[in-house]
Parts: C-alpha cells; structure tokens; sequence
C-alpha cells in the first residue's frame, strides 16, 4: 500500500516506515525535520522535508496514496505547559489542513498516533478506552482536539481513522541502528541511560510520594516495535475495509520509576545516585494500559514483554550512538 508517513523521521516513524518497507508498503515520508532526523529515514523510502499544514505540498503527495499515517507533532508535556498556542497550532490546527485535503484527494483512511495523555489523570487502571478523557496538559489536550476533528470527518466525509493511545514507548530497533534522539530528552528510560552513559552523578525523580508501592510514579513502557507493528496491523484492517476506532497500546503492566532505574543499572553495569525532587504537574501517579481490544479487534500482541529486554535495545542504541543520529549512517 502507498502511504504517507507524517513524522517519519521522528523516533516512531522512523522505525515503523522500516517496518512498513520490510512488509511491502510504499511509505512517503513527510517530516519538517525540526525534532526529526534524515539519517534515521530509511534510504528506500521517498522523503520529502515540508509541513502537514503544507496544502501544495499535500496536493503533490496525496495522489495515489491509500492511507496516511500520522505521527507529526510537538510531544514535550512541560513545552506545552508554557506555550499551549504552539501545541493547538501544530497537533491541531496544522493537521486540519491534512484532513481536509485527504478528503479532496479521496485518501479516506488514517492512522493517528494519539496519546495516553488525553486519559489525564485516570481514575482507576488499567485504563480502558472507554475512560473519560480530561487531560490534564495541553500537550493531551491538543491530541484530544485532532482526535476531535478526526471523528467529525468520520462522521461527515466516511473517512475511517484508527486512533492509536499510546502509553510509554521505549526501546528501539533490535540491532541497536536506529532509536530515541530528542532534544530535549524527557522520557525517563533514555534520560536515566543517558545519565548512566556520561557518568552522571546524580539523577532527579519527580516525587517520592505517591500512592504507589515505592511513592514514585508507575508506567506501563511499550517497545517501538511493537507500535510499529500495530501500525501495520491498523493500516491493513482499513484496508480490507475494517472499522476505525481508539486503541490503547501498552504492555498492560506497569512499573515505577525506581524500578525502571534498577533494571537500568543491571543492564548497563553502571550506578548513578537517585535525588527526589518535587512531583511534576499534571503527572498521574499511575498509568498502565488495558490493551484486551487491541489484541482482539487488531490481533496484536507485544512481543517485547520484558521491560530488561526493552532496555537492553534502548541501551544498544545509547551506547553506540552517543550524539545520536549525528553520529551514524542507517
Ligand atoms: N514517544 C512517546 O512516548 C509517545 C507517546 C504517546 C504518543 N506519542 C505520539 O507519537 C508521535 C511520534 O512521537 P515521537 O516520539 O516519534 O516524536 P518525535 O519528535 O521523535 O517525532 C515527531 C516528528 O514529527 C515531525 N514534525 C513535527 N511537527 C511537524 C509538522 N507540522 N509537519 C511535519 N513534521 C512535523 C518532527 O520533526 C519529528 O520528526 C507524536 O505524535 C506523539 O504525540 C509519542
């Protein structure tokens, strides 16, 4: 299937455009390269450097296209905090350009990488999909508005659209080629590797008092992989014609972030001193996924169960690339 990958150069899309290559589709990817990466675009794919708010550029790329998979987006929670303006404008506002002229260019089905933010604070886990959505941070609030948009398209021009929630995504490709490298960095298990590869002497946790076993948060990490492989799965159930709908995608197990720091340390050989800070706003105390519908509507199931595993391809990635894709050819 021919299918533009919005965001392909970013961590997620760069590895689920190599996965849709080795299963035979033909993505385009379309990144403004502003947090993303042309080293970590596989050679095989067409790449083009523009906007999804971009409408000539859409009207170049959408003829003949089956699909649209759409991964762009601003993902730092604290940013969004400060200047929610610039998370309406590229989460929301930006990709209604993409819907409207998908429906011009009678490209009627999408896969959207949502969020477990649009959850807020849950009140009770796993979470379902049926949860209510309050978030709590304008980054959750902005994917909420798109998914907003997405289900009145549905409604109005019978576009169907698969909403992926994804909970914590880790890990990276098995050989260690191709993995996280953002700038800032703010997802815990690169941070704590990072921290560890550089000698570090110290690393701050947000908050040592929650209503968790150990006081600190609890998350539920899901290997890159395994995305990409929903991706596909979702791709190829719309189309045969399948339904749209809201997923959650975790391992549907969660674990705090001590434990995650102690699975770090085994894994890496190294120690680096834990200091508490105070929590950070917004943050829920625990979030871990039900993930029974996705394996039952998508068949599909995590094959990257073990968070030392998870780790253990994050750590191959970190510690042969330490400048990230500056440093490497894929
Ligand atoms: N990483 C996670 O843990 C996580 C969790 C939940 C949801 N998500 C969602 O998954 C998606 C991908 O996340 P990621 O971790 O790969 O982020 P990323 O920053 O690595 O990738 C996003 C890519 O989108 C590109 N981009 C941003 N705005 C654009 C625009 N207007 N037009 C074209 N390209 C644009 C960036 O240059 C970047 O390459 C995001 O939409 C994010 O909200 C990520």
């Amino acid at each position: 299937m021919k299918v533009l990958v919005t965001g392909g150069a970013g961590f997620i899309g760069s590895i689920t455009t190599r996965m849709l290559i080795d299963a035979g589709h033909e993505p385009i990817v379309l990144d403004t390269l502003e947090n993303g990466h042309r080293d970590a675009v596989d050679r095989r794919a067409r790449f083009e450097i523009g906007n999804v708010g971009d409408r000539r550029m859409l009207d170049r790329l959408l003829p003949g296209c089956d699909a649209v998979m759409h991964l762009a987006g601003y993902i730092e929670v604290a940013e969004s905090q400060r200047d929610p303006g610039r998370y309406f404008h590229n989460n929301a506002s930006a990709p209604l350009v993409l819907l409207e002229a998908m429906v011009e260019h009678d490209v009627r089905a999408m896969v959207f990488s949502s969020t477990a933010a649009v959850y807020g604070v849950p009140a009770t886990v796993p979470v379902t999909e049926d949860a209510p959505t309050e978030p709590v941070n304008a980054y959750g609030a902005s994917k909420l508005a798109f998914e907003t948009m997405l289900e009145w398209f549905e409604r109005a021009h019978g576009l169907r659209a698969i909403r992926l929630r994804y909970f914590n995504v880790a890990g990276a490709w098995p050989d260690g080629a191709m993995g996280e490298d953002h700038e800032p960095e703010t997802h815990l298990i690169p941070r704590i590797l990072r921290a560890m590869a550089e000698g570090e002497t110290h690393f701050e946790v947000y908050g040592d008092d929650y209503h968790t076993p150990d006081g600190t948060c609890v998350r539920d990490y899901i290997h890159v992989c395994d995305l990409g492989e929903a991706h596909r799965l979702s791709l190829e159930r719309l189309h045969a014609g399948g339904e749209g709908g809201v997923f959650n995608l975790g391992n549907g197990e969660g674990f705090s972030n001590l434990e995650v720091i102690r699975a770090c340390a085994e894994v890496t050989g190294k120690n680096v001193e834990i200091v508490f800070g105070p929590r950070r706003e917004g943050d829920p105390p625990e979030l871990v996924a039900s993930h029974g519908r996705a394996r039952r509507d998508l068949a599909w199931a995590p094959a990257h169960e073990d968070l030392r595993a998870i780790i253990e391809d994050a750590w191959r990635w970190h510690s042969g690339h330490p400048g990230g894709y500056s440093f490497c050819q894929v």
